[in-house]
């Protein structure tokens, strides 16, 4: 692990009421961003409960219900065996994939939140990212109520992430405070899988629920905010390192990509065992195949965009990328539509 200390804890911490200015600390275009970001987060912000109308009809979850066929931009959703497969089994897995896709999603903003509590104990005070970072727990938790009330209704049976990541999830925010690049590193790794498949989806435009439309549609809005402070963090963090870390963030990064979009995208065993899906199926899509070759590509465009800003794709850090099939071409732009050969399953 690398011993990557904030950057602020150099500084002693100011205490009492005093110190209502912000300080010298804080100026500069990065603060400025993180203050506009806090005032998004103020000016356009969701609730679970006042945002969607749970107890509407068209809401209600109705079992042989067509609207919860996987969609083509799902990878599973396009996959011949799934295509070929009985219209009640369709519906079934489907229903149980969604619920599950929410499922993995609140358990990572747990993650997530129990991180920025840690990290944010360590900010001094007049930062502005102690603000930032709790305007984007807030929003966390909001998801995570909608996503379990989602999974509630749709599927109970959903278990999320493997049992490996179920296990370590407790510990994991634990390395927001000492190792705060990995943990971010870490955030982005979730997230942009998770954004990637929920704006697919949406733009794809087809016979959704709207139970998913809505909750994606208000994810989609909120997330881009929290991705863009995930990449400005990273951004701004890793000139600040010192050479042999930032040699072996630059090891890492793509590592910690790979290890949580397996995590995150893969479900779980009990998923294939319960609706008896062959082997064959699963290495088509995750990922010997070219079908799920071409979603790792693609999942992490914007990562790369970044990692070449940041000065972390070196020529060693590359072989890793591609080693572990995740290298490709980056972004031009956030959120740049892909056109690579996997763009009719980018989910
Ligand atoms: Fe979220
Ligand atoms: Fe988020």
């Amino acid at each position: 692990m690398v011993a990557v200390s904030p950057d602020h804890a150099q500084g002693p911490t100011r205490e009492g009421p005093s110190s209502n200015d912000e300080g010298d600390a804080f100026v500069g275009e990065y603060y400025d961003n993180l203050r506009l970001l806090s005032e998004g987060s103020v000016n356009r912000h969701f609730d679970a409960y006042t945002d969607i109308d749970w107890q509407s009809p068209e809401f209600a979850v109705i079992e042989d219900d067509e609207r919860w066929i996987l969609p083509a931009t799902d990878p599973l959703g396009g996959h011949p065996w799934y295509l070929a497969a009985p219209r009640d089994l369709q519906i079934e897995i489907g229903r149980y994939r969604q619920a599950n896709v929410a499922k993995v999603g609140l358990q990572f903003e747990g993650i997530l939140v129990g991180g920025f509590m840690n990290y944010a104990t360590s900010l001094t005070n007049g930062d502005p990212e102690y603000r930032y970072c709790l305007h984007e727990s807030a929003e966390e938790c909001n998801h995570m109520m909608m996503f379990q009330e989602m999974v509630n209704r749709v599927d109970r049976r959903a278990a999320g992430m493997n049992r490996v990541l179920r296990f370590l999830a407790p510990f994991i925010p634990l390395a927001a405070k000492g190792f705060p690049t990995l943990f971010f590193i870490g955030v982005l790794a979730g997230e942009e899988p998770i954004d990637h498949t929920q704006k697919a989806v949406l733009r794809e435009g087809g016979n959704l629920h709207p139970i998913m439309r809505r909750v994606m549609q208000i994810h989609v809005a909120e997330e881009a905010r929290h991705i863009s402070f995930a990449h400005q963090w990273i951004e701004r963090r890793v000139p600040r390192l010192g050479r042999a870390q930032r040699f072996l963030v630059s090891l890492a990064l793509p590592i910690i990509m790979r290890v949580l979009a397996d995590a995150i995208m893969i479900p779980p065993k009990s998923f294939w065992e319960r609706f008896d899906i062959p082997e064959q199926v699963r290495k088509d899509l995750f990922w010997t195949g070219s079908r799920g070759r071409g979603l790792l590509t693609e999942v992490f465009a914007d990562v790369r965009m970044l990692a070449d800003r940041a000065g972390l794709r070196t020529p060693l850090a590359k072989l890793v990328w591609r080693a572990l099939l995740i290298d490709g071409r980056s972004s031009r732009f956030r959120s740049e539509p892909q056109r690579g050969p996997g763009q009719h399953i980018a989910a």
